[in-house]
């Protein structure tokens, strides 16, 4: 898939309307809300656009099969955050045979590059930095013995495979105890299934808790709370999530969520510059990375070096969460 799709694409457009078809993973979480509002407000009819919207439910079969139903619509452009990132070379080529370019947002696919571009965040770095803040914080509070629990998103998707072996890599490096790391599918229930689940195996054991979103942390904070475990920059444990969602961000500001690494939802806007690129004939980036910030409660650490680069943390104050 190049460019000269795409004014394929753009010339078989009826009339001046550009027809989208978008393969969203699902309705998981508050960012999966935040990125699908944004896709809706940005792809409307009023902005010449028709979009055509599939909520995937987490269910990758279900994600192929709405990729083929927008190749016999022969949409103009075909969107897709990828639920898992394997298993997508056959439908891509199948896209690139009908000639409508592919634009993956978010998550990315890792085993073909039969799409014309990626916008989204780096998820290793997001891991990265949230071990490198676990090491300053805990230096600089005097705690040596770190034992960790993890509550991964879903098996197989590019944030979950990234926020793992980033935080890994810090984990390993300083000697951490990870007890142990399951999924809780990037949901609020997922989150406090599998946090009470660890408290039954592991109660007394541990004093981080890293969940991978925000809702996840949202139900490993119930769980905490009814096992009478307290948590927080005024707890016995450290809690550290990502996304950064206006609620992950109230969570921050209140003390509950010591700190938040947050990913970007609104790709629409960079998506839609692609779309205009490819529509003028210029041939957009490959990978357009979204700027995101790290944030905390506590004034203590001013910034933090991630991949030897100096990397600033943000106190959330009720500015910031507005
Ligand atoms: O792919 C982005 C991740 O998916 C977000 O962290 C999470 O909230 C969502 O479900």
């Amino acid at each position: 898939a190049d460019a000269s799709d795409a004014a394929d694409a753009a010339d078989a457009a009826d009339g001046d309307v550009i027809k989208i078809g978008f393969a969203q993973v699902g309705h998981e979480s508050d960012w999966r809300t935040a990125s699908t509002n944004s896709a809706q407000s940005i792809f409307s009819a009023e902005n010449g656009y028709d979009l055509q919207f599939v909520d995937c439910d987490q269910d990758s079969a279900v994600q192929l099969e709405a990729v083929r139903g927008f190749i016999e619509q022969d949409v103009d452009y075909i969107i897709i955050d990828p639920i898992v990132s394997t298993g997508w070379d056959t439908v891509l080529t199948e896209c690139e045979e009908a000639g409508i370019p592919v634009i993956v947002i978010d998550r990315t696919i890792d085993d073909s590059d039969k799409y014309i571009s990626w916008v989204g965040s780096n998820f290793k770095n997001e891991g990265l930095a949230a071990g490198e803040w676990l090491k300053a914080y805990t230096d600089a509070k005097g705690i040596s013995d770190v034992n960790v629990l993890v509550i991964e998103g879903t098996t197989g998707a590019s944030a979950q495979i990234g926020r793992t072996d980033g935080f890994k890599e810090i984990a390993d490096a300083n000697g951490w105890n990870i007890l142990d790391s399951q999924t809780g599918d990037f949901t609020q229930a997922g989150g406090q299934e599998v946090m009470e689940s660890y408290i039954k195996s592991y109660e007394g054991q541990f004093n981080v808790v890293v969940c991978q979103n925000d809702n996840e942390a949202f139900g490993a904070m119930d769980a905490m709370k009814a096992a009478g475990i307290s948590y927080g920059v005024d707890g016995d444990v450290i809690l550290i999530s990502f996304d950064a969602c206006t609620a992950g961000l109230e969570y921050v500001m209140s003390g509950d969520i010591n700190a938040d690494f947050e990913c970007n939802p609104l790709a629409a806007p960079f998506v839609e510059d692609v779309i205009q690129q490819l529509e003028s004939g210029s041939t957009p980036d490959k990978e357009v990375y979204m700027v995101e910030h790290w944030y905390v409660n506590e004034d203590i650490l001013s910034s933090i070096t991630v991949n030897g680069e100096e990397q600033e943390l943000t106190v959330v104050t009720q500015e910031i969460v507005d």
